[in-house]
């Protein structure tokens, strides 16, 4: 293979990283979770569409949670939806193993996490039309200017979710901070696969499935107020 076949069969490749791999060790608990439950839940990234049937040993309709921190909102839902097939991307380790304890706990055997750059997960390990619903609650903001451009939700990544995401599907957001909360309205609605379920305001009502995480309680204590979002994935028209 010449260098240039190489690099053409190569999966796309991602300059802008929306996370930066935070500090802070995994207590000993999530460690021992880590050690001892990845090989229950986990789901090694390793570029090839994965077989959600064989993975979940049966057939259902499937959510996914990107960057679900330590799996709050993932664990309930989850637990309250076990006719539903659950997959968790996040790349912090100690919040992963937060999350494994706490599927452990509950005994779920509904649910699979991925630890790995969602991005590289909805290009290679989904295929397309696989999921019913998809949560991203209170990615991370990149507040500055100059940092916008990490921001998760981007025209680009949209379209990586329309395509994971089987028409009639919904894509649920939640952020504190309004400026991006603007921006994902803008982006999303530009999207000919999304329709905006709350099209007159852009914003619906908070979901009441949706538990108030440590990230949302910080927004609260600092005066921030929350905005949720919630699209239909509907069949693109093509642009006359
Ligand atoms: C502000 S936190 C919110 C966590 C959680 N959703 C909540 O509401 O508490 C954003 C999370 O997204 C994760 N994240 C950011 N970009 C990601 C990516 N490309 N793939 C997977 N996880 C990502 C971060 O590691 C972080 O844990």
């Amino acid at each position: 293979m010449t260098e240039d076949d190489a690099r053409s069969s190569a999966p796309s490749r991602r300059t802008i990283r929306s996370f930066v791999i935070r500090g802070g060790r995994a207590t000993a608990a999530q460690q021992r979770a880590l050690d001892d439950l990845w090989p229950r839940y986990g789901v090694e990234f390793n570029g090839q569409p994965l077989d959600l049937d064989q993975l979940f040993g049966r057939r259902a309709p499937r959510m996914l949670e990107i960057g679900f921190g330590a799996g709050e909102a993932l664990l309930a839902f989850a637990e309250k939806h076990p006719e539903l097939d659950c997959i968790g991307v996040e790349v912090h380790k100690p919040g992963v193993g937060h999350l494994l304890l706490g599927a452990y706990t509950a005994g779920l055997q509904n649910l699979r996490v991925i630890c790995h750059d969602a991005v590289e997960v909805l290009q290679q390990q989904l295929p397309p039309g696989s999921l019913q619903l998809i949560h991203i609650f209170f990615p991370d903001p990149w507040h500055k200017k100059r940092h916008h451009k990490r921001r998760l939700i981007q025209p680009e990544f949209v379209e990586l979710l329309a395509q994971s995401l089987a028409v009639g599907g919904t894509l649920r957001l939640a952020t504190d901070w309004e400026h991006y909360a603007m921006h994902m309205r803008e982006v999303i609605d530009a999207s000919p696969s999304f329709a905006n379920e709350a099209p007159d305001t852009g914003f619906v009502a908070r979901n009441e499935e949706r538990p108030v995480t440590r990230f949302e309680r910080r927004g609260h204590r600092l005066g921030h107020g929350v905005w949720d979002l919630s699209y239909r994935r509907i069949a693109a028209t093509p642009s006359a």
